[in-house]
């Protein structure tokens, strides 16, 4: 049986948002919830959020949930820009519990492992050849990494250490705004990092998705890198789509 409809939830640092999901089309049916990440947002708060999400649209199927974190068997890793009582957690048994579900009806991935499977299965077709990798700007920076459409999970690229410094500490879309920086400015740096980033893995193909791709045209076309550069098509929703299509389709790592 091909499900056509799943279930997404994207925990992020200030909002955790999770809809209902077409699967043919990579669309949200209805509308999502959001409610606020809460604080301190160890993991029992967490799942309480979650729990509620999935009550209030009734869904008992499979949940594809994302983290910003390192994600393997289940299990964070890390916890970069959230409460670090995430690592070590098994957050699929956690969710698995609190949902009453079995844990093969839950799928953790990473939020930015989950926005490019989203755009593996649903945005320009010329990101499923070669080696395309897809960066999110936003609190942070996360990275999605795939060949022929086929995900390297767990990258990590927005800790690549760029001139000194961790990269999302000075190029994340959140430093923008807090450093008052204007988009040439910011493109300045963000150029920066992806010279790096291509020196070092030479893609055929960078995505840049994130709330910030939303105004793509006041920054990307100030991109002076070798490699092609596509804004996300499916933006603020990527996660939740690629998370529902990681529970249906079974994928875990
Ligand atoms: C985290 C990544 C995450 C990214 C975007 C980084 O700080 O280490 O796991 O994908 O932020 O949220």
């Amino acid at each position: 049986m091909t499900a056509t409809r799943g279930f997404g939830i994207d925990i992020g640092g200030s909002g955790i948002k999770g809809a209902l999901v077409d699967l043919e089309k990579g669309q949200l049916i209805g509308d999502r919830l959001r409610i606020d990440t809460p604080r301190p947002a160890t993991p029992d708060a967490v799942a309480d959020v979650v729990a509620e999400i999935v009550t209030h649209f009734g869904w008992d199927g499979p949940v594809g949930i994302t983290l910003p974190a390192v994600i393997k068997k289940g299990v964070s890793h890390t916890a970069a820009n959230i409460d670090p009582s995430w690592i070590g957690t098994d957050a699929d048994a956690l969710f698995a519990k609190r949902l009453g579900r079995s844990e093969d009806d839950i799928a953790m991935l990473n939020d930015a492992d989950a926005a490019g499977m989203a755009e593996m299965r649903f945005g320009d077709p010329a990101a499923r050849k070669g080696l395309t990798a897809l960066l999110t700007f936003g609190t942070g920076i996360g990275s999605a990494v795939f060949l022929d459409g086929k995900l390297v999970p767990n990258t990590e690229f927005g800790h690549l250490e760029v001139d000194g410094h961790d990269a999302e500490k000075k190029a994340a879309a959140s430093v923008k705004d807090n450093e008052g920086l204007s988009y040439p400015e910011w493109a300045k740096r963000v150029n920066r990092y992806l010279t790096v980033l291509e020196n070092l893995i030479w893609p055929d193909l960078f995505i840049v998705g994130g709330g910030v791709s939303k105004k793509s045209e006041k920054w990307v076309p100030l991109l002076d890198i070798r490699t092609n550069v596509l804004v996300a098509s499916l933006q603020n929703n990527a996660g939740i789509v690629g998370a529902a299509a990681a529970a249906v389709e079974g994928i875990e790592h």
